[in-house]
């Protein structure tokens, strides 16, 4: 970050009040930052403490004849390493994704020659309707970068979900993933150089009530270690998380959600992708009827029943997308027995190009774990990879779908069916009575 200039642009939402911390933290690093703040954001901050941090007086007017004359909205676009709007609002996510330049902010982001990072903050309802989403859409298409938004409690009361602007260590983490690839994005010379990846990663949580959720073991490290190895590959990736520990991949634009339903607008809104990867463990079904209250025990009553409904079917959704479909749809099966078996009827009802299976019974280690051992079911038949690290088999899966989509095998109607009958035959049976069998790939 030393002697970086960074020009940050404060949007008027609650949030602008982090934008002090992080102007802070970006100086204590040596960078340079400049800020532009919208009308709106005056609402929420003043000026005087921004330049007061900055150390360097604050841009708001676009008719401002001194600014013009010293500074106008074109050097102040050009003259910066990195761009960032933080908060951005829905309001300014919009006006950008329709080109329009009424102030001093969108006149300074349509004039710039770097692509912006867009830290998105607002309430859930306002991120997760379909014109926001049409917007973010828009703008990634256009090699806009997103950092966040994150999951979690809203400054409203009782307001939660993704909406959240991201903490400053990850701004400041994606800042410099973008400084550190310089402005022409991600490696250009990759495999995946020019491809749009859209990754799910980590479990879902199904609220009971407030407070109960039904969860599953996934730690999402497979699905990010994809994500992470996509982005080395060159490709413009978007990584869409449920709850998990573990960080957000560098520079990767991450979306964090929390229930199926959650995941799937997001894959709506993340869309259209060249390769999507659908790698979370996605809850099958949710309570139908989900508390309002904390549900309180009763003396003598006895436990509450729970009724199910099934999830949105994500992987098979898009699998079956009329238009719009990415070229390569890949789902992958965690399977406790009957690995293979189980993976060959889900590529077949899902309608997706490949499969990765892995078995996660509790012996395997495999969810939570740092190792993975997997099998790629296809049309044509299985190929089976010995146990390694999941940042192994993230990076030799990138390789595999970068073949496939340079080749465009992935979507060529099956042309052996019938040796894939055999092969699936032999394929079935659990993974360790077939790994004799198949071949393996080194
Ligand atoms: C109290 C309050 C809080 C707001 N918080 C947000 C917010 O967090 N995110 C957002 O997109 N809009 C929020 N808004 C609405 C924006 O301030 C409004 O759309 C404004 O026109 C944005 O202007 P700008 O995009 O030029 O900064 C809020 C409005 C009020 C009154």
């Amino acid at each position: 970050m030393k002697n970086k200039r960074i020009l940050l642009i404060i949007g008027g939402g609650i949030a602008a009040y982090k934008c002090l911390d992080l102007i802070r933290r970006l100086r204590e690093r040596g960078a340079i930052v400049r800020v532009v703040m919208t009308g709106a954001a005056q609402q929420f901050i003043t000026p005087l403490s921004v330049s007061a941090l900055t150390n360097e007086r604050v841009f708001t007017e676009l008719f401002d004849l001194n600014d013009e004359r010293e500074i106008g909205h074109i050097r102040l676009s050009r003259e910066a390493d990195a761009i960032l709007v933080a908060p951005a609002t829905a309001d300014i996510i919009a006006k950008m994704a329709g080109g329009h330049a009424n102030d001093l902010a969108t006149s300074v982001l349509l004039a710039s020659d770097k692509p912006p990072l867009i830290a998105p903050a607002m309430n859930p309802r306002m991120w997760l309707n379909p014109a926001t989403q049409r917007n973010v859409a828009r703008l990634k298409a256009d090699g806009v970068r997103f950092v966040g938004p994150d999951q979690g409690e809203m400054a409203e009361r009782g307001e939660a979900g993704p909406g959240r602007m991201s903490e400053t260590p990850d701004l400041i983490a994606a800042l410099s993933a973008m400084l550190g690839m310089g402005h022409s994005g991600p490696d250009a010379s990759g495999p995946l150089s020019g491809k749009h990846v859209v990754i799910t990663s980590g479990p879902t949580h199904e609220p009971i009530d407030p407070v109960r959720y039904i969860a599953n073991r996934s730690s999402g490290k497979q699905g990010h270690a994809i994500a992470a190895a996509a982005q080395r590959a060159g490709a413009r990736v978007t990584l869409i998380s449920g709850p998990v520990t573990i960080p957000d991949p560098a520079g990767v634009d991450t979306w964090h959600i929390e229930t199926a339903s959650e995941m799937k607008a997001a894959v709506a809104g993340a869309l259209p992708a060249d390769i999507a990867v659908f790698c979370a463990a996605v809850a099958d079904w949710r309570v139908d009827n989900e508390n309002g209250q904390k549900i309180k025990k009763a003396k003598g009553a006895p436990p509450p029943a729970l009724s199910l409904v099934a999830n949105p079917d994500i992987l098979k959704t898009v699998a079956s997308l009329k238009s719009g479909r990415p070229r390569l749809v890949v789902g992958f099966a965690a399977e406790t027995e009957k690995v293979l078996e189980h993976a060959q009827a889900k590529l077949k009802s899902k309608g997706c190009d490949l499969i990765v299976a892995n078995d996660v019974s509790s012996a395997t280690g495999v969810m939570g774990g740092d190792r993975n051992c997997v099998h790629l079911v296809t049309r044509d038949g299985v190929t089976s990879w010995p146990e390694m690290g999941k940042d192994e088999v993230a990076q030799k899966l990138v390789e595999e779908l970068a073949r496939l989509i340079e080749t465009g095998v992935a979507n060529q109607p099956s042309a052996a069916k019938s040796k894939s009958k055999a092969k699936a035959r032999a394929g079935r049976g659990d993974a360790a009575k077939n790994a004799r069998k198949k071949k393996v790939r080194k």
